[in-house]
């Protein structure tokens, strides 16, 4: 349509007009100069301007700041289609999220027009808001889920290491003497007297006997049942004397517990205890040990491993592979409780720690 009311296709202007205004969309055509030749209805509800406002006149009201627009109708005015998402203000200054598409139309006594047609997108971006606002939730679940399952995988990874210490720990030794036992005794075969052989041989069998006995301990947690029918001074005093065994400090333990712990914090003071004493006993060289279990607070409990050993710095101890002290913390923290670990070249080690039991009603944490 034109000014002098003429249609583009040949149409009747007035039924091109009434389509145009039924549109559920903001139909604008300007000349060259961005004239407003065409305003519809849809461009009064979206903008607020009527079109006696704005036919005739010069359409920077809707462009004002807004640069891309401009720029996009003069390329539509070369014969470029354009097509953005963008915000455009209404007659109040509200603004307005609008997709428009911008047409070469020919309009105007140049014959050379623009047709922008604008929808309202308020909806659409709103959906697409809320849709980016979910997957990043999603993101941060998911992010979430990564960090749990590598916790968990480090946390099988310790317990398959604890379970391959376990098996070191009990039964490696046992077999390495029975193989010698066996050796030697095949060495001294021809020279025995049967009898004596059948002594080795049986007291080998014995051994291998008892071998298999505490391999069916380690790999059914048997040691745990220990724990749990004889409490768990029993287990630590078994316990300090395979170390004592093992690296001919001397190991001394003192307890004073009022009660048995709960089970829980009855196994996490285990397993602190045990890789307190497996570093002592292994990396300390120490003469002494001395290990202290007292009740402290309602089912709660305090531990101690101090040893007389070499001593280590802190920052060359967190190597990687070297889980033992960092996983100490994490069962004292999965407990609600802490563990203290002091050392220093040449003088030793001390492990503190400190677990507030299961059944503890307002736990009184003895000072740090
Ligand atoms: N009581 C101790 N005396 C001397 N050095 C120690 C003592 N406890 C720990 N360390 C040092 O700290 C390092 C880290 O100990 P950590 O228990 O984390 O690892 P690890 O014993 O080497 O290996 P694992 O992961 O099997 O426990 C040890 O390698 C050792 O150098
Ligand atoms: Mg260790």
């Amino acid at each position: 349509m034109t000014a002098a009311g003429t249609s583009l296709s040949g149409a009747p202007v007035s039924s091109l007009s009434a389509l145009l205004h039924a549109l559920p969309a903001a139909v604008i055509v300007l000349d060259a100069d961005g004239c407003v030749l065409f305003w519809s209805r849809g461009a009064e509800d979206l903008l607020g301007w009527t079109e006696e406002e704005t036919v005739g006149r010069q359409a920077p009201f809707i462009e004002r700041g807004i640069d891309h627009l401009r720029e996009a109708r003069g390329r539509a005015l070369e014969g470029e289609h354009q097509r953005m998402d963008t915000v455009l203000a209404d007659k109040t200054g509200r603004r307005v999220d609008v997709d428009v598409v911008l047409a070469p139309c020919p309009a105007g006594e140049e014959g050379r027009g623009v047709a922008l047609i604008a929808t309202d997108a308020a909806e659409r971006r709103q959906a697409q808001r809320d849709l980016r606002r979910a997957l990043d939730r999603l993101e941060e679940g998911e992010a979430e889920r990564r960090q749990l399952l590598a916790r968990l995988v480090g946390a099988h990874e310790r317990e398959r290491r604890l379970l391959a210490a376990d098996i070191h720990d009990y039964l490696l030794q046992e077999l390495t003497g029975l193989a010698l036992r066996l050796e030697h005794a095949s060495l001294r075969a021809p020279s025995l007297p049967p009898s004596a052989l059948a002594e080795e041989l049986k007291a080998a069998a014995a051994a291998a006997r008892d071998a298999v006995r505490r391999l069916r301990d380690v790999l059914l947690g048997l040691w745990q049942e220990t724990l749990e029918r004889e409490g768990l001074v029993v287990a630590v005093a078994a316990l300090v004397e395979r170390m004592r065994e093992r690296c001919g400090a001397r190991f001394l333990l003192h307890h004073r517990l009022q009660a048995e712990p709960d089970p829980h914090t009855r196994l996490l003071a285990y397993r602190i205890l045990q890789e307190a004493l497996t570093n002592a006993a292994n990396h300390a060289r120490a003469a002494v040990v001395e290990v202290s279990l007292t009740s402290a607070g309602k089912g709660g409990l305090a531990g101690r491993v101090a040893d007389d050993g070499r001593g280590f710095v802190a920052a060359d101890a967190a190597r990687p592979g070297h889980l033992g002290l960092a996983a100490m913390r994490e069962r004292a923290e999965a407990g609600g409780g802490w563990v203290d670990i002091r050392s220093r070249p040449g003088a030793g080690t001390v492990v503190e720690f400190f677990l507030p039991g299961r059944s503890a009603v307002s736990p009184t944490e003895p000072s740090r």
